[in-house]
């Protein structure tokens, strides 16, 4: 049976097997949603042996388990790794939601006109993960299973993957592959397809800005003590300049300057700036001077803070000199730019900056590195081709601004390169309330894995 009749007789099944997935709500960044990571594991144990894996399992380890599981088909063919995640982001703020994050409903939007599924990891990245699941059910079922398939489904990529990283250190022989295969990012459209070929790194910090050690009555005080609110309000604006540049010494060191070849490839990446500002409700953009907002926001360096917090935020007024004030900053990174390096850059200077009367206490949360993808290479042509053959359009390379940290290790400890097959749009709202996977996306993907295996064992025999 061809893959598109199986998803036709399959479809009520694959939605409602996805929002029994959906249902968990497999949080990795509050431990009170433990049980349910573990569940979702136990789930996905279970779905794997269901969809044809000779051998699934839960593995513990120190945090979050990682599920494996593997199907053998023959000695002299490729083996390709899937990787996905489980575990979701936090649901909040959840008054934004129009309906539960953890209730899954179809609902229809301008993008998804056939509707889309509305749920906390909808695309990122359970939906997405799980159609490698009904994929290889499909070859399984139907023999047509052309590769040895490993999956690997983690269930800490929300909050750094550290504990995968001890796995695979630990695991080598267990995962080795030819190829590692991801959809954990997105295409342009839908009548666009498009293939990442690179993902910004990370550092992630938390700064801590401490003036009196108690907080002070303002009118006795105010106008003769530094107030560490205002301190780190005027630090953090210190941290870039009127074009948007980051001014941390040496931070733009290892960056490259983009070369005409590539602006001249991002060129050819369809932009409408009315449709970005109305998808996100901005009147308008900020970029870095000198460089487009496609550039600004995937193969520049950005420097953003996520949260900031001090003082009094209770009803009313009370008249106070803060004794601290907090932030959480975050800077993307691209590639040769070294995450610790660029996380002691930043602690130098932000202690530096400060002024006489604070202490500045800088704390990593970890990070990663940039990662880039040749697009000369199997797994992309595969990628490129399965596209092709199910969209009917050659995809196009696009740059991403997210970060997948963990592919620059699974490199280095396994040896093998990423393909990076995502089917979200940007408007799926990841991370974000309302965040939700096209049905037209969910099923495509499903079509176009198996012309993957199919064209990656091709392309490997030669
Ligand atoms: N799937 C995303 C990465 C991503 C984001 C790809 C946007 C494509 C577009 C991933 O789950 C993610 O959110 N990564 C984090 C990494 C962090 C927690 C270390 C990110 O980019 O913030
Ligand atoms: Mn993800
Ligand atoms: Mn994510």
């Amino acid at each position: 049976m061809e893959i598109k009749n199986y998803i036709e007789q399959n479809k009520d099944h694959f939605v409602s097997e996805l929002f029994d997935l959906l249902r968990m709500p497999s949080v990795s960044a509050d431990s009170a949603y433990k049980p349910s990571i573990e569940a979702t594991a136990q789930w996905l144990k279970e779905a794997l042996l269901k969809a044809g894996c000779d051998k699934a399992e839960v593995c513990k380890t120190p945090g979050n388990p990682v599920v494996y599981g593997e199907k053998y088909v023959g000695d002299n063919l490729p083996t390709v790794l899937v990787y996905g995640h489980y575990d979701v982001q936090p649901a909040d703020p959840i008054e934004q939601w129009h309906t539960n994050p953890f209730a899954p409903v179809i609902k229809k939007t301008e993008y998804h006109p056939e509707g889309a599924v509305f749920a906390r990891g909808a695309c990122d990245d359970k939906g997405q993960m799980f159609m490698h699941i009904k994929a290889l059910e499909y070859m399984v079922k139907e023999g047509k299973l052309t590769c040895n398939i490993k999956f690997m489904i983690e269930g800490e990529e929300e909050i750094g993957s550290k504990n995968l990283a001890w796995f695979v250190k630990n695991n080598q022989e267990k995962l080795k592959n030819d190829i590692i295969l991801i959809s954990d990012t997105g295409i342009i459209a839908r009548d666009t397809p498009s293939i990442n070929v690179s993902l910004r790194g990370l550092t992630y910090l938390e700064v801590e800005v401490t003036g009196p050690d108690k907080d002070l009555h303002s009118g006795v005080y105010g106008g003769a003590v530094a107030n560490p609110v205002n301190v780190l309000s005027k630090m953090i604006a210190q941290l870039q300049d009127e074009n948007n540049h980051i001014t941390i010494p040496h931070f733009y060191d290892k960056v490259k300057e983009i070369t005409p070849e590539t602006r001249a490839l991002f060129a050819e990446i369809p932009f409408s700036l009315e449709n970005y500002k109305k998808g996100i409700g901005v009147t308008d953009v900020q970029v870095e001077k000198g460089y487009s907002v496609i550039e600004s926001s995937t193969i520049r360096p950005s420097l953003d803070v996520n949260g900031i917090w001090g003082g009094y935020i209770g009803e009313g007024a009370k008249t106070i000199i803060p004794s601290k004030a907090f932030a959480k900053i975050s800077m993307r990174l691209v590639p040769d730019q070294d995450w610790e390096e660029i996380t002691a850059l930043f602690t130098e200077y932000f202690t530096q900056i400060a002024p006489k009367g604070v202490t500045v206490k800088v704390t990593s949360l970890g990070g990663g590195p940039a990662y880039g993808i040749s697009i000369d290479n199997d797994g992309y042509h595969a990628a490129e081709k399965a596209m092709q053959t199910t969209f009917g359009k050659r995809p196009i390379p696009t740059p991403e601004g997210g970060s997948i940290p963990i592919i620059a290790l699974f490199e280095k400890e396994l040896g093998s390169k990423s393909v990076l097959m995502g089917f979200g749009f940007d408007s799926d709202l990841i991370h974000s309330p309302n965040e939700h996977y096209g049905l037209f996306n969910f099923f495509k993907g499903i079509e176009t894995i198996p012309y993957f295996f199919e064209y990656y064992a091709q392309m490997y025999k030669k």
